[in-house]
């Protein structure tokens, strides 16, 4: 098996939003210099959702204002409603993500609407961006389970990710939130949903609570995706999903990949300097195997 795969690295928006403690701008901004020197193509930038939902990411503005966009990388950010595609734009961000979820418990409790409402909100974001000339990727949580409904039917994520690619998603990020999948299960939903939107468009989002993430993206690989999302030292989790802890390691990521013949173009040695330099900022223990081993060597 050899191609590339695409690594969309999450952790300056899915890894800080989280944070219990604050994060200096100043150490945003270096994270995501840092990362864009490593080589990743996607680097998901931060968030443009509200403030008091989310006061970690209340300085998204001044974090795209502070980072040295390089040309062939994409800063994409998150978006929930016109009110942020307008601050994003204001901010100078080309890229935006829209997310809601296969299960109406927690579209409830993460965007206080349901799923169905929750799209009708995106179809004025997405007008505004193709005139723009913006491109929207479009987030599936709960795939795989949801910490308040439990089981979510296959069918509810198909129809979700349906949905998103017909209002004008180009990617369509399917994410198990709180890592409860396993690998034979991702692959079915992975398939299930590649049987309606053509897999070139679909990317995987694996969260690792249960320690399954990258047993769960090597399955997809297997199975056609080739964009994967992950966060460097396995930082993530968002805070109205109970149970949701860090992204699959980018480190861990990049050197399955690369162990499996597939190209990502990333430097891992950088990766890793990466990953080590934001568990010291963070005054947390390294979440990838990966880099908790190049350390050592
Ligand atoms: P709401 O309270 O229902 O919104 O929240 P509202 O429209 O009634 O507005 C309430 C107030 O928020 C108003 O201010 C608005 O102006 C303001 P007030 O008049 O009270 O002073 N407001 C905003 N301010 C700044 N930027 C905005 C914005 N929108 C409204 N964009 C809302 C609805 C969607 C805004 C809220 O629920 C929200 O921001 N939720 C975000 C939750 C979140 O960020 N979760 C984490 C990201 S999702 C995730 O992590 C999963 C993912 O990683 C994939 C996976 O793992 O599965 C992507
Ligand atoms: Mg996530």
């Amino acid at each position: 098996m050899s191609d590339f795969v695409r690594v969309v690295e999450v952790a300056p928006r899915d890894g800080l939003q989280n944070e219990a403690t604050p994060v200096a701008t100043a150490d945003k901004i270096a994270l995501v210099d840092r990362l864009s020197a490593t080589g990743l193509r996607s680097i998901e930038a931060t968030s443009f959702v509200s403030p008091r939902w989310v006061p970690q990411l209340a300085d998204a503005a001044e974090v795209m204002a502070g980072i040295a966009r390089l040309p062939g990388v994409s800063y994409p950010v998150l978006v929930p409603n016109e009110q942020g595609y307008a601050r994003a734009r204001a901010a100078g961000a080309t890229e935006v993500a829209v997310f809601t979820a296969a299960s109406e418990a927690f579209v409830q409790r993460n965007i206080n609407t349901t799923i169905d409402a929750s799209i009708e909100r995106f179809a004025p974001v997405m007008a505004r961006a193709a005139s723009d000339g913006v491109r929207v990727r479009g987030y599936v949580s709960t795939v795989l389970g949801c910490p308040y409904q439990g089981a979510v039917p296959l069918a509810d994520v198909v129809r979700v990710a349906r949905r998103l690619h017909a209002l004008g998603c180009d990617e369509i990020s399917l994410g198990d939130t709180i890592g409860v999948g396993t690998p034979r299960r991702a692959r079915e939903m992975l398939l299930a949903v590649a049987a309606e939107v053509p897999i070139a468009a679909l990317a995987v989002h694996f969260h690792d609570t249960y320690g399954q993430a990258l047993a769960n993206v090597a399955a997809c690989v297997e199975a056609g995706v080739r964009v994967a999302d992950a966060a460097v030292a396995g930082t993530g989790g968002c805070p109205y999903a109970r149970g949701a802890s860090g992204n699959l390691a980018s480190e861990d990521l990049v050197y399955m990949l690369h162990g499996m013949g597939i190209g990502t173009g990333v430097d891992l040695e950088a990766l890793a300097a990466t990953g080590r330099w934001l568990c010291e900022r963070l005054g947390r223990a390294n979440g990838s195997k990966v880099g908790q081993a190049m350390a050592g060597a």
